[in-house]
């Protein structure tokens, strides 16, 4: 190991959204691409290609589609979570691989910072608790969890300052989160 070399923190950033002009997965892509020296973001798109969380299949070997994201939360230091609120909720298909990560644990005291990309800034308070709560119960560490207003307009990126400060805030609290651990020597 280069001692010299910054520590690269590895964020993994998952968008609630399956529909193709989705802001919260404008979000995720504009995070892969302010990423500042020292933060690398991969994007996991494939909500839709897991199976229906069911206890009879969290057998070993598990699911293919579900082994892939175990295995990418586990890479990662931190996680994003950028998610529409349906029906004061969140997604089902984002609460579905919350659910599949349960048993195998790999969100427990993992930083995740908590997006959720709405047409204003006032929406999204029941989203953010919903996940805040199954969040805890997993045992992950919020770093942050905020509402951020995204216009139409700005789906298809041409993001506003205000849209891109806001998921470059999130990936420096995370980037800190994942550092504090590593002056903390738990990693
Ligand atoms: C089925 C459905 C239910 C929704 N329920 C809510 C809601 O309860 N509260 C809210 O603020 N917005 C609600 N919305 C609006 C979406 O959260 C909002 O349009 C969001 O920006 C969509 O995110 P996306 O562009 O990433 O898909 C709902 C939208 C749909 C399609």
């Amino acid at each position: 190991v280069n001692r010299t070399q910054p520590l690269s923190a590895r964020i993994l950033a998952i968008s609630g959204s399956l529909q193709a002009h989705s802001s919260n997965t404008a979000l995720v892509r504009l995070a892969a691409n302010l990423v500042d020296a020292g933060t690398q973001v991969d994007i996991f798109d494939q909500l839709d290609h897991l199976p229906y969380f069911n206890p009879d299949l969290d057998l070993e070997p598990a699911p293919a589609a579900v082994a892939e994201l175990r295995a990418r939360v586990s890479a990662a230091d931190a996680v994003l979570i950028a998610s529409p609120e349906y029906a004061h909720e969140m997604p089902g298909v984002l609460k579905n691989a919350l659910d599949w990560l349960v048993s195998s644990g790999e969100l427990y005291a993992k930083p995740v910072a908590v997006l959720c990309a709405a047409p204003s800034a006032e929406r999204g308070t029941f989203v953010r608790h919903a996940l805040e709560q199954t969040l805890d119960a997993e045992g992950a560490r919020l770093i942050l969890s905020a509402t951020v207003a995204v216009l139409p307009s700005q789906r298809n990126g041409d993001p506003s300052s205000e849209v891109a400060r806001a998921v470059t805030d999130a990936l420096r609290a995370l980037s800190g989160a994942t550092t504090s651990r590593g002056e903390q020597g738990l990693f």
